[in-house]
């Protein structure tokens, strides 16, 4: 195959319910099951015989230098076959994140070892730019002339950046004073119209899925299943990278749960097409303070989830109350045997500050996957020898001051600020602290505080 050539299947969207299973062309503008309202499936009907040698073909890929090929979601465009055009593709080089080695977080957690795939490499800095590309390309096909998603922060920087390479506008409802500023820093440059709801989250989502409804916005939030489309290579590439051998554990932080669910979806797929041999486990992690997921399993698994009202934690890109793809989270548990954890502030701060000791930064929610790991081997759920990797979903740099709060001892679950601290409570144990020290301008004192530091070994 030609590095520009694009496969087709017949590709058509899905109702997952299983009641339900309604079909509709996949050129349809619809977000939802017209017909129960259930989530919908990218699905296809693949040509089995055409894709029994495509592994070969996604590495042979990795030697050329057409943007479709050096895409780390497009690479894998056999097992995305919904675009009609090449013409349609909007690529950052996405994808194309590293798996590293994560020694000192493995050994915190209680494991033997401990693989990491930092998703935040990305060119918008987190995992939100292998769906947007997919995403972007389908409304592209449809025409939008404008798109828009609610966001924590990151799928509104990602959905900036791609609508600014697209030349559609960009329309981002964020919730007002709650989302990291690096990422408002984002969508702000990248020239999305930038929208500050008095509300939470949940509230921007349900106003912007009402307006999609009745204006021509484009929803590219992930309960477009278009979206989960691009976020489902992120299972291929980490499994590329290990040459397809698939791990024991693949662990995840929860939010509106579209990423378990898309990387559910991924692995299903390559299990189903006989590319791998089994699936990994799932585990995915909430904070204490946004758990409806958890807390459903822990009511019985029965019923709708209860969406917490007051969703709260300083991990804001899971705070997250109504998680509008929770079923799919739920089916792709269901498939890999997966389980859904939770973590307190403590301890999300404690596991990000110990992946920094590895040399690893990240944003709070991302240390959710290290903090839930250090639990569910404590609770022998993961096995110490077990082959893992955490996806560590956004980069450092979106929160910073979470990180320097961290370390200077200012972090509080509840604290306002104008220019300084006007109200703290909750203060967190700065466990792994690591304190900028206030010197003299002075080499005569400086040089003894570097002969003392040599003294100790390294932190
Ligand atoms: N980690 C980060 C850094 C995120 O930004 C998000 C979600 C998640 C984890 C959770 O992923 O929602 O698929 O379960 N951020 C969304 C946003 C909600 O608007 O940027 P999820």
């Amino acid at each position: 195959m030609s590095s520009e050539g694009f496969p087709r299947a017949t590709a058509y969207l899905q109702c997952m319910e299983t009641n339900c299973q309604a079909t509709y062309d996949a050129g349809e503008r619809i977000y939802t099951c017209e017909q129960c309202g259930g989530l919908l499936d990218v699905q296809y009907e693949w040509q089995r015989a055409r894709l029994f040698d495509v592994l070969e073909t996604f590495d042979a890929r990795r030697a050329s230098f057409h943007p479709h090929d050096t895409s780390g979601v497009w690479r894998f465009r056999e097992l995305l076959p919904f675009v009609t055009s090449p013409a349609q593709i909007v690529t950052l080089g996405e994808g194309n994140t590293p798996v590293w080695d994560a020694p000192r977080s493995a050994g915190y957690a209680g494991l033997k070892r401990l693989a990491v795939k930092h998703q935040g490499i990305n060119p918008t800095g987190s995992f939100k730019d292998n769906g947007m590309t997919t995403g972007m390309a389908q409304a592209r096909r449809l025409g939008a002339r404008a798109v828009a998603c609610a966001s924590t922060g990151n799928t509104s920087a990602s959905l900036a950046a791609y609508a600014a390479r697209a030349g559609v506008h960009g329309i981002v409802f964020i919730p007002g004073g709650r989302i990291a500023y690096g990422k408002l820093a984002q969508s702000l440059d990248y020239g999305a119209v930038t929208l500050q709801i008095e509300g939470n989250f949940d509230d921007a989502m349900r106003l912007v899925r009402e307006l999609a409804r009745t204006t021509p916005l484009y929803l590219l939030n992930s309960v477009n299943p278009f979206r989960l489309e691009g976020q489902k290579t992120i299972a291929f590439e980490l499994l590329q990278q290990r040459r397809w051998r698939v791990p024991d554990w693949v662990v995840v932080p929860g939010g509106n749960l579209g990423n378990v669910s898309a990387l559910g979806k991924g692995f299903k797929e390559l299990h189903n097409l006989g590319l791998i041999a089994r699936l990994p486990r799932l585990a995915v992690v909430q904070a204490e303070g946004a758990a409806p997921l958890a807390q459903w399993y822990a009511a019985g698994q029965t019923g709708n989830l209860a969406p917490v009202a007051r969703p709260k934690t300083l991990a804001t890109a899971i705070q997250i109350g109504n998680p509008v793809s929770w079923l799919k989270a739920v089916r792709a548990l269901e498939w890999t045997n997966g389980v859904c954890a939770v973590v307190s502030e403590q301890e999300i701060a404690d596991a990000k500050a110990m992946l920094g000791r590895d040399g690893i930064g990240c944003e709070p929610a991302s240390a959710a996957t290290v903090a839930g790991l250090r639990r569910l081997v404590s609770e022998r759920v993961v096995d110490p020898d077990a082959d893992v990797v955490a996806i560590l979903t956004g980069n450092a740099l979106k929160d910073p001051d979470f990180t320097v709060q961290y370390h200077t001892g200012q972090l509080y679950t509840d604290a306002e600020r104008e220019t300084h601290l006007t109200h703290a409570e909750g203060k967190l144990v700065p466990t792994f602290a690591n304190t900028p020290r206030q010197v003299p301008a002075d080499a005569t004192v400086l040089r003894q505080v570097i002969l003392d530091l040599l003294e100790t070994p390294p932190a």
